[in-house]
């Protein structure tokens, strides 16, 4: 006997069994082919080696709710358990997806079925009158609640010091720390100045982000912090104070990855990521294209930057034209006023680089040009338009980064962009996105912007996917790993 998720290549066969137990008000073939199809539904089958019962779920984006959508055993193959087993199954797959409650409705005369629901920890909530007609039969409104693990996330991969706490997908507190001004003298992040600084930060960041939530560390069901990619020095502080919570209270702890986490801030919003997705993630410290067909088990690493991050271009551009840290506000606010008439290089775009770095990045060619260019005119004594380097700088960013990650989505037929990382804040690259993705039919998600800047919130929702999906939490021994590879979702 074999539990197999269901699809629409077995329609034919689901509907010969739904016919034979619901002769009266049997599902049409239209509705069940959607249903089976559909993305938010999950239909498990029993296989001996036929079809012998089968049972549905389903869990609409952004609710914190599933129902049980249909369950059926062969007449022949009733009283062995199987219902049980389906259900089991079912109420296993919400709790995974992040549900608080699973909902189902039941005729009143089924008492066998009813008496399993409530076997289950289901309890009645209502009864809808004459439900089941042409019998004229009520039905019973049933629900099971469900606890989902509450999840403590800590963020110190680079210059914020995050804290933020879930609930499943449910978002309880956001605390964050920036040490941004403390860098802003040296026009860009000191490492050692972001590791005393995430010192100093992260236990008033912890306090903060408990009373947020309005809950102690007895509240926490497990603890999730990044262990990589990031500066060392600044990971270990994070990682530290993570052990000892975790030792100190005696909490699971799962080392998760830090780019992962920006994927996984989605969640937050959606209740669960949209998959399979490219993601595009463009920070300070990075810019990654991925391919993500599972958070959990499959996130692939399409291409990244060979030399500087977007942000850190936006940053050292900034600098160049004689504006503060950080730069990529401060260009965004003064392209505004320009036009982009000057056509700067679009690194790694031309035939020859895209055979071999289809998906990467160079943004340190881009930022010569930009240079050369005020120095050229300087020299001559010229006059030039800060406005329209700003503009023109700020364009072949954009254009680069969309050409690439429209390419991927286009290359993988995947219709999903998930955008994220601080430079996501750039008003002409969320235009652009907009645009580019709706000529081509690609769904746009940018969660929001306290989502898309590092922060703890995104950790714990990564580390309660692990949780939910029942994964064993980290050993002790795991240490801070600047390189982190992406495919290393969890370090165990
Ligand atoms: O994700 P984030 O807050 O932190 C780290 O990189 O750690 O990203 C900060 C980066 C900086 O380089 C900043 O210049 C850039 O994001 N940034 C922007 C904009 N706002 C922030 N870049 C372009 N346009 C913006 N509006
Ligand atoms: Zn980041």
């Amino acid at each position: 006997m074999e539990f197999l998720q269901l699809s629409k290549e077995h329609l034919a066969t689901v509907m010969d069994l739904e016919q034979k137990l619901f002769p009266e008000d049997a599902w049409s073939s239209t509705s069940m082919a959607s249903e089976l199809a559909a993305n938010h539904t999950y239909y498990l089958g029993i296989f001996a080696p036929e079809l012998i019962g089968y049972a549905g779920l389903s869990t609409a984006a952004g609710s914190f709710s599933s129902d049980i959508q249909t369950i059926g055993i062969a007449s022949e193959q009733r009283g062995k358990g199987l219902g049980r087993e389906l259900m089991q199954r079912l109420i296993a797959k919400a709790r995974e997806l992040g549900s608080e409650q699973i909902m189902l409705e039941v005729r009143a005369d089924n008492a066998v079925a009813i008496a399993l629901y409530k076997d289950l920890g289901f309890e009645q909530i209502d009864v809808r009158k004459r439900y089941y007609q042409p019998a004229g039969v009520d039905a019973l409104i049933m629900r099971l609640p469900i606890r989902q693990p509450i999840v403590l996330g800590i963020e110190s991969t680079c210059d914020e010091t995050g804290v933020g706490i879930v609930q499943g997908n449910r978002l309880l507190a956001n605390a964050l720390h920036s040490s941004m001004d403390e860098h802003s003298k040296y026009g860009g992040v000191v490492p050692e100045v972001a590791a005393r600084a995430h010192l100093e930060a992260i236990r008033p960041t912890l306090e903060k982000a408990l009373t947020e939530a309005k809950l102690t560390m007895n509240d926490i069901d497990a603890i999730a912090v990044a262990n990589g990619p990031g500066l060392a020095g600044a990971l270990m502080v994070g990682i530290g104070a993570a052990k000892g919570l975790a030792l100190a209270h005696n909490k699971p702890l799962y080392a998760v990855n830090h780019l992962v986490g920006h994927v996984g801030a989605d969640v937050l919003e959606r209740g669960a990521v949209e998959l399979p997705t490219i993601a595009l993630l463009v920070s300070g410290g990075h810019t990654s294209l991925l391919l993500v067909r599972h958070l959990l088990n499959d996130v692939e690493l399409l291409g990244e930057t060979i030399d500087d991050a977007a942000g850190e271009a936006f940053d050292k551009v900034a600098r160049v034209l004689g504006l503060p840290y950080p730069g990529g506000p401060q260009i965004d606010k003064l392209a505004a006023d320009g036009t982009a008439s000057i056509r700067f290089p679009r690194g790694l775009t031309l035939p020859k680089d895209m055979e071999k770095h289809r998906y990467d990045f160079s943004f340190s060619g881009l930022k010569t040009a930009v240079a050369r260019y005020v120095e050229k005119a300087q020299d001559a004594g010229e006059a030039f338009s800060k406005a329209d380097v700003a503009a023109s700088f700020r364009e072949a960013v954009v254009d680069v980064l969309l050409t690439k990650a429209i390419n991927a989505c286009k290359d993988f037929n995947v219709n999903r962009l998930l955008l994220g990382g601080g430079v996501v804040a750039n008003a002409r690259l969320r235009e652009e996105a907009q645009k580019r993705c709706s000529e081509n039919g690609i769904e746009l998600r940018i969660p929001r912007f306290q989502l898309c800047t590092d922060n703890g919130a995104m950790i714990a929702a990564l580390g309660s996917q692990l949780v939910m999906a029942g994964r064993s939490p980290s050993s002790l021994g795991f240490g801070s790993e600047s390189t982190l590879e992406v495919t290393q979702v969890q370090t165990l």
